[in-house]
This record gives structure tokens, C-alpha cells and sequence, in this order.
């Protein structure tokens, strides 16, 4: 990947993530460290069993593996390394900030004490800014399959913690959980300061991306690739500069696209809108941020300007303050005189 033109030119480019699970950022290898030290069984003889499991028909197959794999996080240290291995991970490929979704439901539900999940991540993060330089934002998401009782809980236990906590999200199974379900537990959230996101529109219809926009007052769309179903919401989206934040090797892994030149990302530009790359869940797609630009580039022929627009997109939709994007995206200019 890093031996092409473009491969080198991506590997390079200072960049920032804005749709990443830390759950999905597990990789299997950790996950058998943690389960040993934790005396934890998991259902898989070895790695490469684990590995052989990650094929998916949709979202929810996805899903049932997914938070299987979160059982074995216990203790603040396991949260901890969960955090600080996907740091050191994207360091190695120039990202210079990222804004982490974490689901505190996928391990209250469990037993484990809120503060030991978010203390164990935010100390990760304070040391990735120390000693690796890369700053973060946290995002806490809801899971849309509980009820609107179970988020309340879990934003009335957020609360002690608002300093670490940017803005709240929407995860988990789609179909059947629109944002509507969500609203009054939104407004509260948007009342003690917090932004607020939502995944809508990966396997959901249109309307849910509507629902996003007008009833939970969103920020930023997770995915968002149905919106091109709707040609009124394409350009609501355009006109507010609406950023998504679009996960290309998810969507190929999630059959959300059977192929990757079918991804409508070159369609979205050409439309005016606001679109970043993203990884997701990159210990089960495949790939982080670099192999996530790299796989788009390739099957849509993207341009090293391209590549650019898209770095520049993602610090431009980021939760960053006005000072600290002007000065991250100076260093993607700089970065493209020298390499462009
Ligand atoms: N949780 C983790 N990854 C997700 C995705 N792609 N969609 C919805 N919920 C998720
Ligand atoms: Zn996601």
C-alpha cells in the first residue's frame, strides 16, 4: 500500500478521525491477553479462528460479535489498553486528533462500574496527548436496540464526567430504532452542554436522517449514505454544510456496498457535500484511518487533490475550536506544497 504514489502520499498526510468505536478498535491478539489475565473464556481456539468469524451479512451480524468481543473489558487497566493501543496504531499513520465514540451501556449492562470504563479511556487519552501528541475528543453513544429509560440512566451517570465527555451519539442496530425514540433523552444532553450526533441513514431509510436533523439537533452524521435517496435532504444537507462521516471499509465489510467502487463517495462530492473518511470499527473491517483512504482512492481513482480536500474536510468537521483547526489544517497544507 505504501510502496504507490498515492499509497505514500495518504501514509503521509496529517489527518483526523471523527467515526471510531474504541470497542471496534479491539483486536484479537489483546483481546486473548485480556480474557487470559481476566480468566475469561472466549468461544474461539485462536486468532485465527477469531478472524475467520468476522464475516458479516449486515449490521447486526456484525453486532452480536461485537459486543461478545467487549465482554472480556473488566477492569480501568483493560480500558486503558483498549484506548492506548489504538493510539499508538494511528500515530504510525499521522493522525493528529481523533473524537472516539465509547458505549458505556455495552458494560454497566455487564456490571462494570461507569467510571471504570471512562477513567481507564481518559487516562489513555491524556497520555496520547503527553507522549504521542494527538489530541481527542470523546464521544458518549447511546445504544438505539435499549430503551429510552436505559440512556437516561446512562446520561444521569455521564454527568460527573462532562469535562472528558464532548458530545453524545447514536449506535448500535438501526432498522426498527429511529432517532425519534431518542429525542427527550437529546434534549436533556443539549441542556448540560453536550453536542450531539447520530449514526443514521447506513441501513436505515432517509426519513431517519430527517429525524437526525430535526429532532435530535445533530451536529454531524454517522454514515449518512441513504441521504442520496432523498434529493430535498441532499440539499438541506449541502445548504447547512452538514459533514458525514463515512466509513468506507465498514460499509464494504457490512454489505452496505457489495463493491468498493460502488461507494457513493465521488456522487456525494459532486453534490456539495461535506464528507470525511473514517474507520470505524478497525480491529473487524479490515483496516484503520490509512487502509480506509487507501481502499477508496484505489477503486474511485482518487487524486492526491482529492486525498488533500478530504484531509482538510476532517479537521474542518471535527469538534476542534476554530484556532486549533487553523492550525491543523496548515500542517495539511504544508504537507500538500511539499508532496502534492
Ligand atoms: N457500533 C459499532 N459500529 C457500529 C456501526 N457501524 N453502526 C452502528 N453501531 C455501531
Ligand atoms: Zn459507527
Amino acid at each position: 500500500m505504501h510502496t504507490t504514489p498515492i499509497g505514500k502520499f495518504i501514509a503521509g498526510i496529517p489527518k483526523a478521525e471523527l467515526h471510531l468505536h474504541i470497542e471496534g478498535s479491539f483486536e484479537p491478539e489483546l483481546m486473548f491477553e485480556i480474557a487470559k489475565r481476566n480468566n475469561i473464556k472466549i468461544k474461539y481456539k485462536n486468532i485465527e479462528e477469531v478472524k475467520n468469524a468476522y464475516r458479516f451479512n449486515n449490521l447486526q451480524e456484525f453486532l452480536d460479535i461485537y459486543y461478545a468481543g467487549a465482554n472480556v473489558l473488566i477492569k480501568e487497566q483493560d480500558f486503558y489498553d483498549l484506548t492506548y493501543a489504538y493510539l499508538t496504531k494511528v500515530n504510525e499513520q499521522n493522525l493528529i486528533h481523533t473524537e472516539i465514540f465509547f458505549d458505556p451501556q455495552t458494560h454497566t449492562d455487564r456490571g462494570v462500574e461507569f467510571s471504570t470504563v471512562i477513567e481507564g479511556i481518559q487516562r489513555a487519552l491524556e497520555d496520547g496527548r503527553t507522549k504521542l501528541g494527538i489530541s481527542s475528543k470523546l464521544i458518549m453513544s447511546f445504544l438505539r436496540h435499549l430503551d429510552e429509560a436505559a440512556a437516561f440512566v446512562t446520561l444521569e451517570q455521564s454527568l460527573p464526567y462532562k469535562e472528558w465527555i464532548t458530545a453524545v451519539g447514536l449506535d448500535s442496530s438501526e432498522l426498527g430504532h429511529p432517532p425519534s425514540k431518542f429525542q427527550r433523552v437529546f434534549e436533556k444532553a443539549q441542556e448540560h452542554g453536550f453536542l450531539t450526533v447520530a449514526h443514521a441513514g447506513e441501513e436505515g431509510p432517509a426519513e431517519y436522517i430527517w429525524e437526525a436533523l430535526n429532532l435530535l439537533n445533530i451536529a454531524r452524521i454517522d454514515h449518512g449514505n441513504r441521504c442520496l435517496e432523498d434529493e430535498a435532504l441532499v440539499e438541506e444537507l449541502v445548504k447547512r454544510q452538514m459533514a458525514l462521516t463515512l466509513c468506507p471499509l465498514s460499509n464494504l465489510e457490512l454489505k452496505v456496498i457489495q463493491e468498493m467502487h460502488h461507494h457513493p463517495l465521488n456522487t456525494m462530492i459532486d453534490k456539495g457535500l461535506l464528507v470525511t473518511i473514517n474507520s470505524d470499527d478497525p480491529a473487524y473491517f479490515g483496516g484503520y484511518m490509512n487502509e480506509n483512504y487507501y481502499g477508496i482512492a484505489k477503486a474511485l481513482d482518487l487524486s492526491k487533490e482529492q486525498i488533500y480536500q478530504l484531509a482538510k474536510n476532517s479537521f474542518n468537521a471535527s469538534f476542534l475550536d476554530e484556532e486549533t483547526k487553523k492550525e491543523m489544517i496548515a500542517k495539511v497544507d504544508e504537507y500538500y506544497w511539499k508532496h502534492g
